[in-house]
């Protein structure tokens, strides 16, 4: 258990001793801190259920807290704040008990089974900008679950199923005709496709550009995505093809982030569950026809914006992207058991998910306890304040963008780094570093601006900030090893090193607030406080050579557990850290 914790059940324990019935008490961190490390300010509350004055019951309480010796200074202040420090012993006997073992810090919450959709990835096209923030995010709050104790799976739930299959099969027939997936009589054997991904990233634009500039295109891409979807043995044959090498470079982008998912499944896996769910509509009486369209009508009396109707199938048969999500929902509450399912996808997508959420409620594809999580996210901008393009207008590839951030961190590496290999793959770890830390800072919700100079400086609250406290203390730790001088005990917590304990031990707080925001801007804010704090601190401190051997073994320690604890934290937000840089 957290320390925070263990004192917060020892207080709540004082309070009830002397009468007072309360569910928590929380330690809030200080908002004046020559008061004290933490405020309590429950006896505010407490006074209107009790109806007594909340300084007297503050001062009861502060009688009792005096006499322990996790505290010191405790005060009382305004109309009933009780301020209170934990006390330098506590301190250490704590950090000392727990052998430094980060996990231990930490508090477990309720286990909950979660899936966690992100990533979104669409077959034969690139990864794209907009690609990015779901990956970051949903990678991160997937490892932040994870530590926290949930059972979590991940599904990327690829883009395959719209009209980007005909438009991308209009286009390979336009210029493979003599693949045997095209011929009437096909039986389904296979068949050799020399396509790379090289050949996609072009394909799909080619085809795209038809489909736009003709109608009688646009009209044949249709037919073949329909075509697809109603089970026609070429186009299924060749679009799971175009399927296994898109999927290959989608992943070796997502690599590049860190980036991992359980499940690699796509709109198309969820056809299996369509019927049931276009049954479920029939049975209940919920779906109707509308100008040949099948629709189901998912408003609410309270309902305050517009809130159209879900259409399931259109009046050509055709599915649609509402359709493959229900179904998808289907699929995963029938083989997984899950409390929730999390929708990691940009803000834009949030009456999508509602729709999706209202109708799956109504179906009863799932109960009304269900959590469907939309976590949005903000946009990453450019300089003029809107989505970032490249300079003719297009959305940027992904690999486009972490190619002019590792530019960036490769010129700010260290000269005496001369090997041309180990440079190129310390300045990819830092560039992954910078994109991923600057993306996490602002609250998800909140669009940003991409500027990769700034990402990249190695001062300030960038990643290559935090990697660089990263090297330094493994420098520092390495040079005590390699002199032979331990550092795995605390001998004194005197007030030099208490704010830097005071930072150690909120890391439990931190977590949790994280989670329940679903946003990881408190993990990178505490991180940026964590390296400054300490960075303060070596500066101020000649720590290998003093000559206080106790003093040092102390400060050592301290270097370590807030090492593991920063190396910790960025691996939650799936940060790599480089040895040297
Ligand atoms: N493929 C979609 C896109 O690129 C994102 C998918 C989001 N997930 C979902 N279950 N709808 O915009």
């Amino acid at each position: 258990m957290s320390l925070i914790k263990e004192l917060e059940n020892k207080i709540k324990d004082i309070f009830k001793e002397l009468g007072y019935e309360i569910d928590t008490i929380s330690l809030i961190n200080s908002s004046r801190e020559d008061l004290g490390m933490y405020q309590i300010n429950d006896c505010m509350k407490l006074s209107k259920i009790y109806n007594e004055n909340p300084v007297d019951i503050a001062n009861k309480i502060k009688e009792k807290l005096d006499a322990m010796e996790e505290f010191t200074n405790v005060n009382i202040a305004g109309p009933g704040f009780i301020n209170i420090t934990i006390s330098s012993s506590a301190l250490k006997d704590y950090l000392n008990n727990i052998s430094f073992d980060i996990n231990l810090l930490i508090d477990k919450k309720e286990k909950k089974n979660v899936l966690i959709d992100y990533g979104g990835a669409n077959i034969a096209k690139e990864l794209h900008v907009g690609h990015l923030r779901s990956a970051n995010i949903g990678e991160a709050l997937k490892r932040l679950a994870k530590a926290l104790g949930d059972n979590v799976i991940s599904d990327v739930h690829l883009g395959d199923y719209g009209l980007q299959v005909g438009t991308v099969i209009l286009e390979i027939k336009n210029r493979y005709p003599d693949l045997p997936c095209f011929n009437d009589d096909y039986d389904g054997s296979d068949f050799e496709l020399n396509i790379t991904n090289d050949d996609l990233s072009v394909i799909y634009p080619s085809g795209s550009k038809k489909i736009k500039e003709s109608e009688e295109m646009h009209d044949i891409a249709k037919k073949i995505t329909l075509d697809m979807q109603q089970g026609h043995l070429g186009y299924n044959k060749l679009w799971e093809k175009v399927s296994a090498i898109s999927l290959k470079q989608i992943k070796k982008v997502y690599d590049e982030l860190n980036t991992n998912f359980d499940l690699y499944e796509g709109e198309r896996d969820s056809i299996e569950y369509i019927p049931k769910v276009l049954e479920l509509g029939k049975e209940k009486n919920l779906t109707y026809i509308s100008e040949g369209a099948t629709i189901m009508d998912v408003k609410e009396e309270t309902d305050t914006k517009e809130m159209p109707p879900i259409i399931l199938v259109k009046n050509d048969g055709a599915y649609l992207y509402g359709t493959t999500d229900l179904a998808t929902i289907y699929g995963r509450v029938t083989r997984f058991n899950l409390d929730e399912i999390w929708y990691v996808i940009d803000n834009r997508q949030s009456l999508h998910i509602e729709q999706v959420k209202r109708a799956a409620k109504k179906l009863n594809i799932i109960d009304d306890n269900f959590g469907i999580d939309f976590i949005g996210f903000g946009t990453m901008n450019g300089k003029d304040g809107k989505p970032f393009k490249t300079r003719e207008g297009n959305a940027m590839s992904l690999e486009d963008l972490i190619n002019i951030v590792k530019d960036e961190t490769y010129k700010r590496l260290n000269p005496s780094i001369t090997d041309e290999e180990e440079k190129k793959n310390i300045s990819n770890i830092l560039a992954i570093g910078a994109i991923k830390y600057a993306d996490l800072i602002p609250y998800r919700a909140t669009d940003y601006i991409f500027d990769p100079v700034k990402f990249s400086d190695l001062e300030g609250k960038t990643g290559p900030y935090l990697l660089y406290t990263v090297v330094r203390i493994k420098s520092l730790l390495r040079k005590a090893s390699e002199l032979g001088i331990s550092f795995n005990k605390i001998n004194e917590v005197t007030d030099k090193e208490k704010t830097l304990c005071k930072n150690i031990i909120d890391i439990p707080k931190v977590l949790i607030s994280s989670y329940n925001a679903k946003s990881l801007n408190e993990i990178t804010d505490y991180l940026y406080t964590l390296a400054s704090i300490y960075n303060g601190f070596y500066n101020e401190n000649k720590i290998l050579t003093e000559e206080n051997i106790e003093k040092r073994e102390t400060w050592l320690t301290l270097s370590n557990i807030i090492l593991n604890e920063i190396i910790y934290l960025l691996d939650i937000l799936a940060i790599k850290c480089p040895e040297k840089m």
